[in-house]
C-alpha cells in the first residue's frame, strides 16, 4: 500500500443551490490536487458532498409539495452530474441526511454535552433563512441583511449554545504553534486578528416547532441541530470516525479542507473548537481561496453572453475549462470571470503554444518519417539544453503542486512548452531534412519528448486532451523521466487537440441570436 496518505475535502455545498462555476472551481482544484497526489504515488481520499438540513431546503420542498427528504433525493443527482461533468474523480460522497452521518452528529454532541460545553439559553437576534444565521443589530443595515437585503425579522428563542469562548486561547496557541494550519498567510492573520476580541459562544439548535428539517438533538428531542454543527462533521465522517477506527486514524492527520473565503470563520474558528471539546485531534490545513467574480453586464456588452460554465463545457469541452479556472486564479485572491478572458487564455495557451506544437511535430513526422518517431542520434548542446529544462521544470512544478500553487505551476510548465516552440522554430527541422535527415529526426524525437513531459505535467489539470497526446505518441510509461518516448513508435491519429476559437466569428454570431 502506498505511504502518505493524502486527503482532501471540499465544503459540502447546499443541496438546494444551483451549481455554479464558484462551487466547481473548489470541486475542480481539489480534483486536481487529488489526481497530482495519485500520480506522485500517494494514496489519495477525496470527499465532497451535499449540506442537506436547513430552512431553505424546508422551504423549498414545502413549495413543491414533497418531503424534505425527496427534494434533497431529487437534487443530489444534479450535482453528481455536474462533477462527472468536470471529470472529478471523488473517492466519495457524502450527504447530510445519510443514517452514517447522522449517528456521528449525535455521538459528538454528546461527548461536547459530557464535557460540560452545551448550554440552555434564550437569544434574541435578527434571523436570516438565506444565511441561515442570526445577526446582530450592530451588523444590519436598518433592519436588512447585508448579503440578501431583505428585512428581518427580531426572533426570541431558547436555544442550546456551544461554549466556543472556552477554546479560545487554545485555538489561538494552536494556529501559532502551526503556521501552515491556516493558509494562504493573511487569511491565518485575518483569524488571529478577529480573535482578539472575546469570541462569542455558538447557538447550535433550532426548536423543532420553528425548524424540523434537522439532526435531532440526542439530549433534546425537541430541538434539531443544522448547517454548521452538522455539515462540518462530514469531514469526520466519511472517513470512518464511528465504526472504521483504523481508517480514520489513517485519513483524518492528513485532512486538507479546501474552502472558499466565505465559509473561513466557520471552518477556522467553530470547527477547531468543536473538535477540541470532543477531544479529537485538528486537521492538517485549512486553505482559503477567493472569489470567482462574474461582472455580468461589461461580459455582456462585450461578448453577448452570461457566463455559465456548463455551456463553456458544451461548446469548449471540459478540459479547457478547467484549464482557465486553474490557471486564471491566483489562489487567495479573487478573480473576474469572463468570456473574453477565456477564449484569450484557451487561443494564447492552449491553441497556439501547445496544440499547434503538437500538429507540427506529428505533421513533419508523418511527411518525413512515415509516420514514425525518428531515432535520438547524437545530441548536441541544445537537446542538453531542452532536457535540463525538462529536468528543472518539473522539478518546480513538483514543488508549486505540493504547495497548491497550481497557477504558477502551470505558467512554469507553459514558459517550457514555449521555449521548445523555440527550439523547433531555431532548429527548423523542415529545413534541416533536405541535408542531414539524422539531425532533423534528433530535433523532432526531442521536441516530442518534450511535449509528452509537458502533457505529463498538465495532466491532473486536462486529463483527457492530455491522454489524447500521450496516445498519439504511444508511450506506455507513465514516468516523467527524460527519453521514455519510443523511437520507430508508429504515431496515432489525432485530431487537433485544441482548435483555435474565431473571436470575431463567435461574438457576431452571439450578437446575432441577440443573447
Ligand atoms: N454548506 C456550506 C458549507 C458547509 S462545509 C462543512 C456552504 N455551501 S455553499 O453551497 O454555499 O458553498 C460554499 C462554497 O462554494 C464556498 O466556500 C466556495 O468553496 C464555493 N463558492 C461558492 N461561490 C463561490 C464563488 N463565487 N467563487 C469561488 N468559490 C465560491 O457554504
Amino acid at each position: 500500500m502506498p505511504d502518505n496518505p493524502f486527503y482532501i475535502t471540499t465544503p459540502i455545498y447546499y443541496s438546494n443551490d444551483e451549481p455554479h462555476i464558484g462551487h466547481s472551481y473548489t470541486t475542480i482544484l481539489a480534483d486536481v490536487l487529488a489526481r497530482y497526489h495519485r500520480s506522485i504515488g500517494k494514496d489519495v481520499f477525496f470527499l465532497t458532498g451535499l449540506d442537506e438540513h436547513g430552512q431553505k431546503v424546508q422551504q423549498a420542498a414545502e413549495s413543491r409539495n414533497i418531503t424534505p427528504q425527496e427534494h434533497c433525493d431529487d437534487m443530489a443527482p444534479k450535482w453528481k452530474k455536474l462533477w462527472e461533468k468536470l471529470h472529478i474523480q471523488f473517492d466519495d460522497f457524502i450527504r447530510t441526511t445519510e443514517p452514517r452521518h447522522q449517528e456521528v452528529v449525535k455521538n459528538i454532541l454528546t461527548k461536547v454535552m459530557d464535557a460540560g460545553d452545551i448550554y440552555m439559553d434564550e437569544y434574541g437576534g435578527y434571523y436570516c433563512v438565506g444565511c441561515e444565521r442570526f445577526y446582530t443589530e450592530k451588523e444590519l443595515e436598518g433592519e436588512k441583511c447585508p448579503q440578501h437585503e431583505k428585512e428581518l425579522e427580531f426572533i426570541t428563542e431558547k436555544n442550546y449554545f456551544f461554549k466556543m469562548s472556552k477554546y479560545q486561547e487554545d485555538l489561538i496557541e494552536y494556529i501559532n504553534k502551526n503556521p501552515g494550519f491556516i493558509q494562504p498567510e493573511h487569511r491565518k492573520n485575518e483569524i488571529l486578528g478577529f480573535l482578539r476580541q472575546p469570541l462569542d459562544d455558538l447557538c447550535i439548535s433550532r426548536p423543532r416547532n420553528r425548524l424540523s428539517w434537522g439532526v435531532e438533538l440526542p439530549f433534546d428531542s425537541d430541538y434539531v441541530t443544522y448547517v454548521w454543527f452538522d455539515a462540518l462533521l462530514n469531514y469526520v465522517t466519511a472517513p470512518g470516525y464511528l465504526g472504521n477506527t483504523e481508517n480514520f486514524e489513517k485519513w483524518w492527520p492528513q485532512a486538507v479542507h479546501l474552502i472558499g473565503k466565505d465559509i473561513l470563520m466557520t471552518h477556522a474558528v467553530y470547527w477547531p473548537t468543536m473538535l477540541m471539546s470532543a477531544g479529537i485531534s485538528l486537521p492538517k490545513k485549512i486553505f482559503a481561496h477567493g472569489w470567482w467574480l462574474l461582472q455580468e453586464s461589461k461580459m455582456s456588452k462585450s461578448l453577448g453572453n452570461v457566463v455559465d460554465p456548463l455551456k463553456l463545457i458544451d461548446e469548449y469541452g471540459v478540459d479547457p475549462v478547467r484549464y482557465y479556472l486553474m490557471r486564471e486564479m491566483v489562489p487567495g485572491q479573487d478573480s473576474n470571470f469572463t468570456v473574453e478572458s477565456f477564449i484569450k487564455r484557451y487561443n494564447s495557451d492552449l491553441a497556439n503554444d501547445f496544440g499547434n506544437l503538437l500538429s507540427r511535430v506529428t505533421n513533419l513526422m508523418h511527411k518525413y518519417f512515415e509516420g514514425k518517431i525518428p531515432d535520438w542520434g547524437e545530441s548536441t548542446p541544445a537537446e542538453d539544453k531542452m532536457r535540463e529544462n525538462a529536468e528543472s521544470t518539473t522539478y518546480l512544478v513538483n514543488e508549486l503542486m505540493k504547495s497548491m500553487r497550481i497557477n504558477e505551476a502551470i505558467e512554469e510548465t507553459m514558459q517550457f512548452i514555449r521555449s521548445v516552440n523555440k527550439y523547433l522554430e531555431k532548429q527548423a527541422p523542415w529545413k534541416l531534412i533536405k541535408e542531414d535527415q539524422k539531425s532533423a529526426g534528433r530535433v523532432l524525437i526531442t521536441a516530442s519528448e518534450s511535449l509528452r513531459i509537458g502533457a505529463k505535467l498538465l495532466q491532473p489539470i486536462m486529463p483527457n486532451r492530455t491522454q489524447t497526446l500521450l496516445d498519439t505518441f504511444g508511450t506506455e510509461t507513465s514516468e516523467l523521466g527524460w527519453g521514455q518516448i519510443m523511437p520507430g513508435n508508429k504515431l496515432k491519429k489525432h485530431n487537433q487537440l485544441f482548435p483555435r476559437i474565431e473571436i470575431h466569428k463567435n461574438a457576431e454570431s452571439r450578437k446575432a441570436e441577440g443573447t
